[in-house]
């Protein structure tokens, strides 16, 4: 069966700590698993931005219902398409306390996009420099 991706971007709705993040993430993880779902979620302590990908219908049924979380709001696809191979063989993310902003987020998400192609790597280095302190 052929792979679907999708990539959206989003902003918080009020504050999200860290915390909460983790929690989304971690929810998230064992219901991708579950739908062979894998991808990567950013926060930078504003926004979000994640990929989505596996088998289509699972990728947009997920993508359906994360719409609809009222834990954000302002939801914009940058990128939906086929591809030949998953860009992240696991599911991965990498967030930012906003509190305390870290320095590292940058080298944590480059980790997280050992594998993915130049467009995917620009748009998430992009959003991790996105609206720091
Ligand atoms: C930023 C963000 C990313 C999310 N990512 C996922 C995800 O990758 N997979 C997932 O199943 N749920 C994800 N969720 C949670 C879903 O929005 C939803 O709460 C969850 O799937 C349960 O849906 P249900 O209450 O309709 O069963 C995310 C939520 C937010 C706010």
């Amino acid at each position: 069966m052929s792979l679907y991706q999708i990539m959206y971007i989003s902003s918080a709705q009020g504050a999200v700590s860290a915390d909460q993040c983790a929690a989304i993430a971690r929810a998230a993880g064992v219901r991708n698993r579950m739908a062979d779902v894998t991808g990567l979620l950013l926060f930078n302590g504003k926004r979000f931005i994640q990929v989505l990908e596996g088998p289509r219908p699972a990728v947009e049924s997920a993508y359906e219902r994360i719409c609809r979380d009222e834990r954000h709001r302002g939801v914009v696809k940058l990128r939906e398409s086929v591809i030949d191979e998953r860009e992240f063989g696991s599911w991965g993310m990498a967030y930012d306390d906003p509190a305390r902003p870290s320095d590292s987020l940058k080298d944590k998400v480059a980790a997280l996009l050992d594998q993915a192609n130049a467009s995917t790597r620009a748009h998430f280095i992009g959003s991790a420099e996105m609206h720091r302190r």
